[in-house]
């Protein structure tokens, strides 16, 4: 590989998620997800926004892949509304559902754009958590086969890239820890017992799909934030030790090796919220694991940890993360860290050995729209230091299958409505037009892809 330009067919590409663009929540047949009725709580998001319309993608795609066409976009990630295909979880398919993203894919792919398909990114049926709670138990297992089966049959071979799952560490986390998002519940355990079976259903669709040979690579992403110690201070060290053994390494190995990390173990049993793991789980985790072609990290920022305050609670009780003095901070106070990207990458290399695909990485900000534009240098900054850090990754032995920016249009984040920006795509979502205006990272982003990246390493900027 050249010194100024990244591997033949590196996928450069865009990212969303069904429920944060689509909008048509009740359209063609579509089923209430848990997303659909969590909105509608009063105070459970921003000001109480919610995904009805989003960005409009389902009326609109077709304007939407004219833009990818025009940025020059080599890969699309997007997600499968589960409630489209089986309005009430399983049963009978919609084909409504189908057809939109049949033509969704044909569409991309006449227009040279890889489809990247992830089957879960938090849109559960809401009937499936009414029957059985949803993730909180195995049955969850066979509906997701289920449900994953019908999205090989009908997009393979179109589709060469598949993730199971989208950061199952941050639904089962907000979901089950933190009660931000839905079923709303904090409880470590189940926390713990969901994120399990997240790594069961991971698991058995990865098999499913090698035992029935569809073509394609297949992986799920994992929010990866790869932390320092405060201080060389041991304290702090055993703290990102700790960090390590119950968070990313948790989450990884159990995906990428088939068990949790010893330590991890050890910690989450004296807490009493250790979860329940038969022979069979094991049995199937293991050949998950090494079936599974490539690891998905979503990366956004990296943190500090030191050394617990003895008296405290939950993670507390472990580490504290703490501010980072080296690194500046976005909007909404997270890290930016380009090198810590760099430095995951290696960690993960080091660790697994797989190819990784880093299926997001941008910039939430406030954007201003003018009369002549957006002209969001900071994220053009941003996005340009994480891909000189991609970069040097690949030159320090890191096998990456690509990068996707987050996100391709506007859309609506979970959390934090409408006000919060990540697209390279400006969407009016003030005045409700929905008028999508090319934003300065756009045509960026462009010649990045032009030049294979070389652009990218040769500009200016730090
Ligand atoms: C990831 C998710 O956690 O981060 C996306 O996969 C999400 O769905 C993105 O939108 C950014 O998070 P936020 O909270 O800033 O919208």
């Amino acid at each position: 590989m050249s010194k100024t330009a990244f591997p033949p067919g590196f996928l450069w590409g865009s990212a969303s998620a069904a429920y944060q663009v689509e909008g048509a929540y009740q359209a063609d047949g579509k089923g209430p997800s848990i997303w659909d009725l969590w909105v509608q709580i009063p105070g459970k998001t921003y000001n109480g926004t919610n995904g009805n319309i989003a960005a409009d993608h389902y009326h609109r795609y077709r304007e939407d892949v004219q833009l990818m066409k025009e940025a020059g976009l080599k890969a699309y990630r997007f997600s499968v509304a589960w409630t489209r295909l089986f309005p009430r979880g399983r049963g009978e398919v919609n084909p409504a559902g189908l057809e939109f993203y049949t033509n969704l894919i044909r569409l991309l792919k006449e227009n040279d754009i890889e489809p990247v398909v992830t089957l879960y990114h938090w849109d559960l049926p809401q009937a499936l958590q009414d029957e059985y709670g949803g993730w909180e138990s195995r049955r969850i297992i066979d509906d997701f086969l289920a449900f994953a089966r019908t999205c090989f049959d009908a997009f393979s071979p179109q589709v060469q890239y598949w993730i199971v799952l989208n950061e199952p560490n941050i639904f089962t986390q907000l979901g089950y820890l933190e009660a931000l998002h839905p079923p709303g519940k904090s409880d470590l355990r189940a926390f713990l017992q969901t994120y399990h079976h997240t790594a069961l259903v991971h698991a058995a669709v990865v098999k499913m799909f090698k035992d029935n040979g569809y073509p394609g690579r297949i992986g799920s992403s994992i929010a990866f934030t790869p932390a320092y110690a405060a201080s060389e201070d041991p304290r702090d060290l055993r703290a990102l030790e700790l960090y390590y053994a119950t968070g990313p390494w948790w989450f990884m190995d159990i995906y990428h090796r088939g068990t949790y990390p010893n330590l991890g173990q050890l910690l989450y049993s004296q807490a009493q919220a250790a979860p329940e793991v038969t022979e069979e789980d094991r049995e199937l985790l293991t050949q998950g694991a090494g079936l599974t072609d490539f690891i998905g990290i979503n990366y956004y920022q990296t943190a500090m940890v030191a050394r617990a305050d003895s008296s405290a609670q939950g993670q507390q009780r472990w580490y504290r993360t703490v501010p980072n003095p080296n690194v500046r901070y976005t909007d909404w106070n997270w890290a930016i860290d380009p090198d810590g990207l760099r430095y995951g990458l290696v960690q993960l290399h080091q660790r697994y050995q797989l190819p990784v695909l880093i299926s997001e990485n941008g910039l939430g900000a406030y954007d201003k729209l003018e009369a002549d534009g957006v002209h969001d240098d900071y994220r053009i900054d941003f996005l340009r230091r994480h891909i000189r850090a991609c970069h040097q990754a690949i030159t320090q032995g890191v096998q990456l299958l690509g990068y996707c920016t987050w996100s391709f249009t506007d859309l609506f984040s979970w959390l934090n409505g409408y006000d919060k920006r990540y697209g390279l795509v400006h969407v009016d979502f003030e005045s409700g037009s929905l008028q999508r205006s090319k934003k300065d990272s756009f045509y960026w982003y462009r010649q990045v892809i032009a030049s294979n990246g070389a652009n990218c390493l040769n500009g200016g900027g730090e």
